[in-house]
Parts: C-alpha cells; structure tokens; sequence
C-alpha cells in the first residue's frame, strides 16, 4: 500500500537514556577542562538545540549561550556543499572560551566554515563538541574535540535532528530508513 501518509520507518539508534548518560559525561569532561574559567556555548541552529540544552545543565561553569545559523541541507539527504551564514552570534566573542555545539558532524562542510568565522574574531580558545560523528563521510580534516558517539554512515532524525525539519521532536536518535517527501 503505498500512502503520503504512510508512517515512517524509524529504528531507535541510540535511546534516551543512552545520550542522557553520555550528554552528563561530556558535561562533566567540559566542567573540568574549562574549571574556573567562563564558557559562551554557540548552539548551531536548529538541529543542536536540545543537545545545547542538556548539555547546559551538566555544566558547572558561569556559561552564556549563543545562536548561530547556517544553511541547511533543506529537504535533501545530501549536502549541497555550500554553506552560509545566516546567522551571526548576537554577543563578541574575542577573548572569550567559545564551544560550538552542534548536533552532527558528517562531512565536516559545515564546521570547517564556522570555525573559520569564529576564529577569526579572536576568542581564547575555540572548541567543537559534536553529539555524533560519522567520520566516515568526511570531506575536511576536521574533529571534534568532544562527541557524545561514532556513528555508521547512516540518515538519523531525533533529539533535534530532522529531515525536512520533521521529527526533531522525538526524544531517541533513530534511523530513518525511508524518505518521505510530504
Ligand atoms: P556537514 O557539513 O556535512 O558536516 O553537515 C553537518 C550538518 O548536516 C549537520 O548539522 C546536520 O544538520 C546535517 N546532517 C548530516 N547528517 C545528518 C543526518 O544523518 N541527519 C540529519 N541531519 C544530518
Ligand atoms: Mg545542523
């Protein structure tokens, strides 16, 4: 049967619990790298939110959050390659230790180009945590220096991750395996 509204094919990848327990272990890493200094959390718009948001709170430092945008991969599974800003930090971020949150590392497109921009307003250390990391897509020498978890060359949604900005609501990260165009 085939239907616009057939429900989608989503297999649980990583659970709830399972990016709880590791979101508070990258928490606590960031806690004690930065320990007694001040910390600007820079979320990547949209897919990055909830993963900011947790990891926020298993921060025990004096933290400020900022929103940057960049363009998407819009209804498509593959990246155009092309990237841009579209949105700029609100706040300067010169002299100050600046994390980029952000929700996956896949080709390293994306990353590569932020932590260009943001380098070049000087802050005092610059840092990329990344909740997945599917290295075996990259295109740019480029790591995380905190990830939540490796993962195979497969599309995921959830936990703010989307495919054409749907189910970034769903509390697991899970497998899509069928693309639906409605
Ligand atoms: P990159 O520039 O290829 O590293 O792409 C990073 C961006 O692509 C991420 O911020 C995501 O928005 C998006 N992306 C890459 N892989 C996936 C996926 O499996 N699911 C959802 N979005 C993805
Ligand atoms: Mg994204």
């Amino acid at each position: 049967m085939t239907s616009s509204l057939a429900a989608p094919k989503l297999k649980v990848m990583i659970s709830r619990e399972e990016i709880a327990a590791r979101v508070a272990e990258l928490g606590r890493q960031i806690s004690k790298d930065f320990a007694g200094e001040s910390v600007v959390l820079v979320g990547v718009l949209k897919g990055a939110c909830l993963f900011l948001s947790d990891l926020a709170r298993s921060i025990e430092l004096d933290a400020t959050f900022d929103f940057i945008s960049v363009s998407s991969y819009g209804a498509e599974k593959q990246s155009s390659g092309e990237v841009k800003l579209s949105k700029d930090v609100d706040s300067a971020i010169n002299g100050k230790n600046v994390i980029i949150v952000e929700d996956i590392l896949d080709t390293g497109l994306t990353l590569t180009y932020l932590r260009k921009v943001l380098m070049a307003a000087q802050p005092k250390a610059l840092k990329i945590a990344a909740l997945l990391d599917k290295p075996s897509r990259r295109q740019q020498p480029i790591q995380p220096d905190y990830f939540g978890f490796k993962i195979p060359d497969e599309f995921v949604v959830g936990y703010g991750m989307d495919f054409a900005e749907r189910y970034r609501n769903l509390p697991d990260i899970c497998i899509l395996e069928e693309a639906h165009t409605v």
